[in-house]
């Protein structure tokens, strides 16, 4: 499957994308545009293919954001000054229930990985951070997320990766943000 992953634009067809989950259906569907183009409180990036390439695939959102230094391990913001940490939220990682399992996820999880360390080089930015539901949270420790301190069972689950962990990773044949 040749897939290619941009910016979400006005015509994109969102209508049919089905992820199994309402919530983030109907963000894309009816929120993530003018969230991005209008109020400009947050970006997606869709999968498309190039057979079909309006018909998205999979998507994500970011966003900026910030959380308290408390929130994150001891050892992680030991030296850090005592200000909540900058960071890029994963808001929303989705894909179509008829193409999971297919190496989507890994895809735009990649690039959102990416998209995070140009963040940091140029804006500044500690580390990606994501609210994993129970059951996907195995699937973002695959790529080294850590679990944030303090989370109930049976609630999403802040996870973060750090941004030094990425660049390691962009940066080495080993890397957790390639598939095992
Ligand atoms: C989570 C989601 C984005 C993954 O996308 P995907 O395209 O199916 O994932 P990929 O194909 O890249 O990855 C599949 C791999 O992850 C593994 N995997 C799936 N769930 C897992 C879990 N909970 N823990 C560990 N590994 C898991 C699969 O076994 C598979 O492994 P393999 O590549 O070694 O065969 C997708 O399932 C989805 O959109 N779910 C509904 C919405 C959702 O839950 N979003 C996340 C909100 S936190």
């Amino acid at each position: 499957m040749a897939v290619t992953i941009r910016r979400l634009e006005e015509f994109d067809e969102v209508e049919s994308f089905d992820c199994g989950d309402a919530p983030l259906n109907n963000y894309l569907q009816r929120h993530a545009w003018i969230n991005q183009q209008k109020v400009s409180i947050g970006v997606t990036y869709v999968a498309l293919e190039e057979s079909a390439p309006r018909a998205v695939l999979g998507y994500f959102t970011l966003a900026t954001s910030s959380v308290a230094r408390e929130q994150f391990p001891k050892k992680y913001v030991r030296g850090l000054p005592p200000y909540e940490l900058p960071l890029v939220l994963l808001a929303r990682l989705a894909v179509d229930k008829r193409f999971s399992g297919r190496g989507l996820g890994h895809a735009l999880l990649s690039e959102a990985l990416k998209i995070t360390l140009r963040v940091a080089d140029e804006v500044g930015c500690r580390c990606i951070i994501t609210d994993a539901y129970p059951d996907k949270a195995g699937w973002y420790a695959r790529y080294g997320f850590l679990p944030l301190e303090g989370a109930a069972a049976n609630h999403p689950q802040k996870m973060f990766l750090d941004v030094r962990t990425i660049r390691r990773a962009s940066t080495s044949a080993s890397s957790p943000a390639e598939k095992e």
